[in-house]
């Protein structure tokens, strides 16, 4: 059942991941709505590209959401900050990896898991306490369609995500009653620099691609730009949901996951070869 509308749009909200793709968008649209951002990402250069193109007031701090002790910093200087109720935590930094389970590298795989989950757990634990002080707020997670459903080559990821989407449903059940709330988002393929961002030490497929040939396939399959992408988390968030799905892509993931739990990527493969065959006839119409 959907839980009561929570406006963020115009109130305090923190972003982590916010020096580029969905995070960077959600500060931009939050901002122009009129929320003070308090934004961080390790990355100072995006990060400051981020903060100079918002009008309104700003909290930018440098930040690896790996560090717990930083991020508890991170949430007493917000909390000093903070200009009215913090209405929502967006813990949204994120990362993947491209490998085989038999080639994965422990070394990628752990920070990915440090960054992806542990992240997402620090944020959490540094900012619940000013939420639950408040008796208001919301903690967005982001998990991925990867959370839905497990996908060739991206196991560390998938792994990583299906753990913030358990995380996250645990903390829903806890904190009824509180008056703060616990959202899992599930985007699609959004156009951003994440697998540009990757860890990738060779064509996981075998087919020889560069990294950035992998990045720039990835970038053609996409269906949602990061605007799109923070309009949706933004609405989904203001009408209660607990789960949002983002991206047409994710819809199909979710049915998926419903109807063939596991067959899905049989049915999968059989509708890429269709959609392959199709592009086929458009290119040579013999
Ligand atoms: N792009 C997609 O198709 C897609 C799909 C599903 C889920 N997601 C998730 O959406 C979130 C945002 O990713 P994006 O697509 O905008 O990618 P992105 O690479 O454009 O942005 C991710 C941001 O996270 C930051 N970051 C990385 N490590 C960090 C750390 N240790 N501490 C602080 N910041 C760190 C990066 O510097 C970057 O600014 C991620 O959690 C990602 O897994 C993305």
């Amino acid at each position: 059942m959907p839980r009561p509308p929570r406006k963020i749009a115009g109130h305090p909200v923190m972003i982590t991941g916010a020096a580029s793709g969905i995070g960077r968008s959600l500060a931009q649209r939050l901002s122009r709505l009129g929320s003070p951002v308090a934004i961080a990402d390790v990355d100072a250069t995006g990060l400051a590209e981020t903060a100079s193109s918002l009008s309104g007031p700003v909290l930018s701090r440098v930040l690896d959401v790996s560090d717990a002790a930083d991020q508890l910093r991170f949430a007493d200087e917000v909390r000093a900050w903070l200009p009215a109720p913090l209405a929502a935590v967006f813990n949204n930094a994120g990362v993947t990896t491209a490998s085989t389970v038999a080639d994965a590298v422990p070394e990628d795989d752990s920070w990915l898991f440090s960054i992806n989950f542990w992240g997402v757990v620090n944020g959490t634990r540094a900012f619940l306490p000013i939420l639950k002080e408040q008796g208001s707020g919301v903690i967005v997670n982001t998990s991925s369609v990867y959370g839905l459903l497990g996908m060739p080559h991206q196991s560390a990821y998938c792994a990583s995500k299906f753990a913030v989407r358990g995380f996250t449903d645990a903390l829903r059940q806890e904190l009824l009653g509180t008056g703060v709330g616990a959202v899992t988002v599930h985007p699609g393929g959004i156009r951003t620099n994440i697998v540009r961002n990757a860890r990738i030490r060779h064509d996981p497929e075998g087919r020889g691609r560069t990294h950035e040939e992998i990045a720039a396939q990835f970038e053609a399959i996409t269906l949602t730009t990061p605007d799109k992408a923070a309009e949706i988390i933004q609405h989904g968030v203001e009408r209660g949901k607990s789960r949002i799905l983002v991206g047409p892509d994710a819809y199909v993931f979710d049915a998926l996951a419903r109807i063939a739990p596991t067959h899905y990527f049989t049915v999968m493969s059989k509708l890429g070869a269709r959609l392959r065959a199709r592009q086929d006839k458009v290119v040579s119409p013999k």
